[in-house]
């Protein structure tokens, strides 16, 4: 494999840092930047090149750019609230669509060779899944139009512009490192942080939507992949497995494992809260497109997953939860009162 300047975009947040050590530990000279929004000092790899940089800041971003010139770019970095996008639409577009486009149109005139655009499964929106990846785009929230707007400008671009690129479609990934302190989502890490606070969890709607869950092992490898393999230039694709859970079912498999197995105090029982507006039923995919292009295939169950993150987890201890300082942008009496009576 060639050594080539990488970028990854997002390098201290959850996914963003386990990519980068696996691409330094393949020999690549790997630059990183990340504006620590939703990042941590301590997931950054010292042997990465490192830049506490803000991509909202336009002139910030083409000075870095054009220094690095970077060949192969993992976009990562994202305000990827999905649930409360609805009540911060400007922030998550600024940090999604524009954010992305800072970096991609500078990266562009210095010569970009590849992006990798870490999309999301939020772009399907409410239709029936299993979704597949010839499926029309319909999102239904602000963070799945953020999302489709960054896909269908990377195709548009590389048309134009001639770069190749690869567009992932994640679905909820999870394991070490990933921010429980956050209260807006990741749905494994705010079970697991309340456990850890002493305080039962809050399950939106009746519990009975369904997801798939990706531990990060089985993420990491495809998304590496997709940067150097030809064959997947020019393609959308689905990484995560097709094994569904209800949230009920994984609220129970959290509070099993928390607690070894043994009784479960009364008081961390779920309680039960009115869907989040604009929040899909269900919502997962097909890996069939991951595995034929990718060799993609689950090696970490649900089970042991998060066995492994509750392991991590207690050892990191409890978080304080991170609110957003400046407050949403719009609340409406349907805005969960877990954000605004600040309950996780
Ligand atoms: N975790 C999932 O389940 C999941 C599912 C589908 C898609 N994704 C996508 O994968 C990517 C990584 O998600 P993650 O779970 O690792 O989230 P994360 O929050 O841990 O990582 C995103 C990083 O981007 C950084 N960031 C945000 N705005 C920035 C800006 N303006 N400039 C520079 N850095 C900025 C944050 O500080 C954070 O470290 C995101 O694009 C997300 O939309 C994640």
């Amino acid at each position: 494999m060639a050594a080539q300047r990488i970028l990854v975009t997002g390098a201290a947040g959850f996914m963003g840092s386990h990519l980068v050590d696996l691409l330094v530990s393949q020999g690549h000279d790997v630059f990183g930047v990340d504006d620590m929004s939703g990042g941590f000092w301590r997931n950054v790899n010292p042997h990465s090149s490192f830049t506490k940089l803000d991509l909202r800041h336009k002139e910030q971003v083409a000075t870095y750019i054009d220094e690095v010139k970077p060949s192969l770019i993992y976009h990562l970095a994202a305000d990827a609230t999905e649930g409360r996008s609805q009540f911060t639409p400007v922030t998550c577009t600024e940090r999604n669509l524009m954010a992305y486009l800072h970096t991609l149109v500078p990266a562009t005139r210095n010569g970009l060779r590849k992006v990798v655009l870490t999309s999301s499964m939020s772009v399907y929106g409410a239709q029936t899944p299993p979704f597949d990846e010839e499926m029309p785009t319909m999102p239904e929230d602000v963070y799945g139009v953020s999302k489709t707007a960054m896909e269908k400008t990377t195709q548009i671009l590389s048309k134009v512009h001639g770069f190749d690129y690869v567009i992932v479609r994640p679905h909820n990934v999870y394991g070490p490192r990933q921010n429980i302190a956050d209260p807006y989502r990741n749905v494994i890490g705010i079970f697991i942080n309340s456990l850890l606070n002493g305080k039962g969890f809050y399950i939106y709607g009746d519990g009975e939507q369904r997801r798939a869950f990706t531990y990060i092992d089985d993420f990491t490898p495809y998304i590496a992949r997709a940067g150097f393999d030809e064959g997947c230039n020019g393609q959308i694709i689905n990484v995560g497995p097709n094994d569904e859970v209800t949230i009920n079912k994984l609220a129970e498999l959290v509070l099993d494992r928390f607690y070894d197995g043994g009784p479960i105090p009364d008081h961390v029982q779920p309680k039960y809260l009115p869907p989040r507006p604009m929040e899909v039923r269900d919502a997962y995919c097909t890996d069939d497109k991951a595995a034929r292009l990718l060799g993609y295939h689950t090696t970490i169950d649900l089970q042991r997953g998060v066995q492994e993150m509750i392991g991590w987890a207690k050892q990191l201890g409890p978080q304080t939860p991170r609110y957003m300082e400046e407050g949403l942008e719009l609340t409406t009496a349907e805005t969960p009162v877990t954000w605004t009576k600040r309950l996780i």
